[in-house]
Parts: structure tokens; sequence; C-alpha cells
């Protein structure tokens, strides 16, 4: 296991030698803290360090500096606040963001470093690798712990040289970034009163056009070298005999986004294997983070890409619990390269999946808060940065810190949750039942043997009114055949502990 120290007393926690107060915020589980230090993107020959570097290839440096060390547990002002999240979105509820107190989080995206890197000014351009926490569904593309790259680049109103101006600078920058051949859809105006507006007050017209297209062209140039990295991985293994490789050309669109943090806003999908697929989400930087950030006469634009979802397709690699295998028979398979060249993953063995099925009655009082929410989407789609979905449907009331399970060293507190949970639950002595704490409950006792977890079923009875729930829970190795025996009793301490926790009835 990790190197870490996950130490606990009953009120706080220590992580690299740093120490936390945990109050009844806390809902880190000591599984995901203590992977803290395997930090993907920074181990040599990782998939996720070649994809890294990668993108960082067409970002040269002094103009983009490289962040990849920067530490994973920030303040909610980090995290939310300073980015304009409202008070009530959904990405700061505890259903969806591991807290350690109120006012401390596993950072949820690299957006997270946003204000502190303009603020610190110490390049025109940025780019911020690192591993990002997020309670969500498990799937093979879904992990709690992924890894994003966030990039931002701006220039001083005050720098710009007599006779000349902002946006012309702007264009002038342009001409440095390679041209491509890419088929780009880009039916929108830069921006749009309604849809996606120009900040008016702060930038003209011009230099809002200089910077988006400064931003696209920037972007575009990422996704030709990436897609035909990937592409020349594909035709390589098509001469073995694989699959066939594609001649068409390579197709991107821009299709507007909102963001808190920017405006205007786009994410760019790109055309693969027969389907639009979301790639990374940016935009023109909100004036007022700047403002916050003491570089108010800076003006310019951001970016934020997920770096599995690239890693999967370059490499396709079929499982995102992969990544964190420590088997050198996927390990071994991935060098890097100067010439950027990408070899393509060749699957060691599959072993066969053990689907069972857990089905239950809620207790009548929470069946309220257990309905299935929508936010279980891909953490690339809708938001492509694995993102926190800006207008996502509203969750469910947050649950207390016992569902969590902050199991061996690190505490759990006994305290009521937050008064974000509903107080229509109070008579009960069970907490309201919500999606991803069956989810958490499945890692922690299962952990990467866990492939997927999905709603097959959920209804209420016709009488009663009472909800019904029906979940497939599929085990699988990726490195060996699973017994049924120790199948059976993962699945059966997974029900007892539904029961215990939740007050469900097994049916
Ligand atoms: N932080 C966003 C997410 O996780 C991604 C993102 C979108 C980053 C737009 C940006 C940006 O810098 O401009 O979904």
């Amino acid at each position: 296991m990790a190197r870490v120290r996950v130490e606990a007393t009953s009120t706080q926690i220590t992580v690299e030698g740093k120490t936390y107060d945990t109050d009844e915020w806390m809902n880190a589980p000591s599984s995901i803290l203590s992977s803290i230090p395997r930090r993907l993107h920074l181990q040599p020959d990782h998939p996720i360090t070649i994809t890294r570097k990668l993108i960082e290839s067409r970002f040269p440096a002094p103009t983009y500096q490289k962040h990849n060390t920067l530490f994973p547990i920030v303040s909610v002002a980090q995290n939310f606040d300073s980015l304009g999240f409202p008070t009530d979105h959904v990405g700061r509820s505890r259903n969806d963001t591991y807290y350690i107190n109120k006012s401390t989080v596993l950072r949820t995206h690299t957006s997270a470093h946003q204000a502190d890197t303009f603020r610190a000014n110490t390049s025109e351009g940025f780019l911020i690798s690192a591993d990002v926490y997020r309670r969500d569904a498990i799937d093979r593309s879904h992990y709690p712990i992924f890894h994003q790259m966030e990039g931002a680049r701006t220039w001083s109103r005050s720098a710009v040289p007599e006779g000349t101006t902002l946006a012309r600078q702007v264009w002038d920058d342009l001409k440095t970034i390679p041209k491509h051949d890419l088929v780009v859809e880009d039916p929108n105006p830069s921006f749009h009163p309604d849809r996606n507006p120009l900040q008016s007050d702060r930038h003209s017209p011009e230099e809002a056009e200089a910077v988006a297209t400064h931003l696209k062209r920037s972007l575009e140039d990422v996704v030709v070298t990436i897609f035909s990295a990937a592409r020349a991985a594909a035709a390589a293994a098509a001469r073995g005999g694989f699959s066939a490789p594609t001649s068409e050309p390579l197709k991107v669109r821009w299709v507007e986004a909102y963001f808190p943090f920017t405006s205007p806003s786009w994410e760019l999908e790109v055309f693969w294997q027969n389907d639009w697929l979301e790639v990374l989400g940016c935009g023109v930087v909100q004036q007022r983070l700047l403002d916050s950030a003491g570089v108010p006469d800076r003006v310019g634009w951001a970016f934020g890409i997920g770096l599995e979802r690239i890693a999967m397709l370059l490499f396709e690699i079929p499982d995102i619990r992969l990544f964190w295998s420590r088997d050198p028979r996927f390990l071994d398979q991935f060098r890097e390269r100067v010439d950027g060249k990408i070899t393509r993953f060749k699957e060691f063995s599959k072993y066969p999946p053990a689907p069972r099925d857990v089905a239950f009655w809620l207790p009548k009082s929470t069946a309220a808060a257990s309905t299935p929410d929508s936010r279980n989407e891909p953490h690339s789609a809708p938001n492509p940065a694995g993102g926190l979905a800006p207008e996502s449907a509203s969750n469910a009331p947050a649950s207390s810190t016992t569902t969590n399970s902050p199991s061996a060293s690190v505490s759990s507190t006994s305290a009521p949750p937050p008064s974000t949970a509903s107080s229509s639950t109070a008579a009960t002595t069970h907490p309201p039942f919500h999606e991803n704490d069956l989810t958490e409950l499945v890692r922690a006792t299962a952990g990467d043997l866990a492939e997927s977890v999905t709603l097959i079923d959920a209804f209420a009875h016709p009488k009663t009114g009472r909800q019904s729930r029906c979940y497939r829970i599929v085990y699988r190795s990726l490195e060996r055949t699973l017994t049924s025996e120790e199948v059976a009793g993962l699945h059966e301490r997974i029900g007892r502990e539904l029961v215990a926790r939740w007050g469900v009835e097994l049916r």
C-alpha cells in the first residue's frame, strides 16, 4: 500500500505531514486519503504521465509555466468560492464532494488553483496537472480519483506597448500557433447576449474575439496532436491485423457552454469512432476572478481537460481501474518516447465478471431523498473535464458522516449531519440513502474488484408507497479469477451494511 500515514485522533487527520481538524462534514474514507501519494500523473512511463506530457508539449515555456505538485487538500474558498460557484451549487454537496471539515475539501477540479496561480503572477500562462476527487458512480470510466489539466493564458493591459492594442497583440501571438488542417465546425458567434455573453463592462468585442480565437486555436492544436497520435497508433495496430485504420479527416466542433468562472464559454467535441466526444471545457476568464486575484489589468482564457478520458482513447485502455494497477503486465507496456509515438494497450487476459443483484425496500422516511438523481453521468459527459455539471439536477440531501465509513485509522464522528441534511429525517435513526453512499460502500468493501454498480429497477409499492431499489454490482478482478465464495462474502457484507447504516430491508 501507499506509504502515506493517515493518522487520526478523534478529531484530526494527518496526510503527508499536514494535519487537519475534522468535524461532522468529514466524509473522506481512508482508502481515498491513502491514495493521495500515488500521483499517477508523475509516475515515469505511466499512461497518464505520457498523456500529460503530450499536451504539455503544445504549451512551451517560458510562456506557460507548469505546476504539477500542488497539494490536493484545499479550502472550500479555493475550490468553489473563488470561482463564483453559487452557495447552493450541487457540486458542493457532501454526496458529490469529499470534505475533511466544513471549510476543507479534496479538490474536485484543478480550477481550484486558478485564483492562486493568477495571484502569484509569475508567468503569462500556466498548466496545472493534478489528481482530483469526486464521489461518483462506479463503472469502466469512473473512479473517485482522476486527473485533470488546467491551462490558462492572460495578457496584461498595462504591458501593451504604445501604438498597439491588446486585441492586436493577441492576434500577433496567435501567429506562433502551428497551422492545422482540422475540419472545425464553429457555427455560433464568439459571444451572444443571452446564451454566451461578452463581459461587456470589461472587454471590447474585439478583445473577446481575439482572446477566444487564441484559445480555440491553441486547443485545436492540442486535439490535432492527441488524435493524430491516437490514429497513428490505431493504424500501426491495424497493420498488425487488429483493426482498420481510418482515412477520414479529423473533425471537431465548438459548442456553447456555461461555467461560473468564464464568459463566454465553450466545450470542444471531437468526432471519434462515429460519435461526438466531449474533450474539454474552456472560456474567457471572468474578470471578477482576476480582480480578486489582484491582477485586474489581465485579460485571458482558461481551459480544463480530463486526462483519463484522453489516455483511454490514446492507448485504448478499456477500464479506468487499470490506471491504478501495479501489475507489471500493465505498467511495462508503456514508455515515454521522444517522438511522441503511442503504442496501444494489449489486454493481458480477461477474467470473468461476477454480477450480483441487491434488492431492498427503503425505509419510508428516506424514500424521497433516495430518488436516483441524474448526476451520475460520466465524469466527462456532459461536462468534458470530468466536470461539475453547471446545470445538473438538484441532489438529495447530504447524508450523515457515518455513511462513509472512514475505516481503520481515520476516525468517524458520531456528530449529526450538517444542516444541509433533510430535517424531515430527523425523527429516524438512519440517514437518508443516496446512490453515492452505495457506491462508496461498494468501493470500501470490494475496492478495485468492483467494476460497476447500476440501478436496474426502481418502483413504489402500489399500496404502501414504499420505494424499492435493485442494483446490479459487477465484481471482476483485472488480474485474476474471483472465486464464488469470495464474491458471496463481499456481497453479503454489502447487504448487511446497507441494513445497518440506512435501515433498508433486503428483499
Ligand atoms: N473545472 C471544470 C470541470 O471540472 C473544467 C473547466 C471548464 C476548466 C472551463 C476551465 C474552464 O478552466 O475554463 O468541469
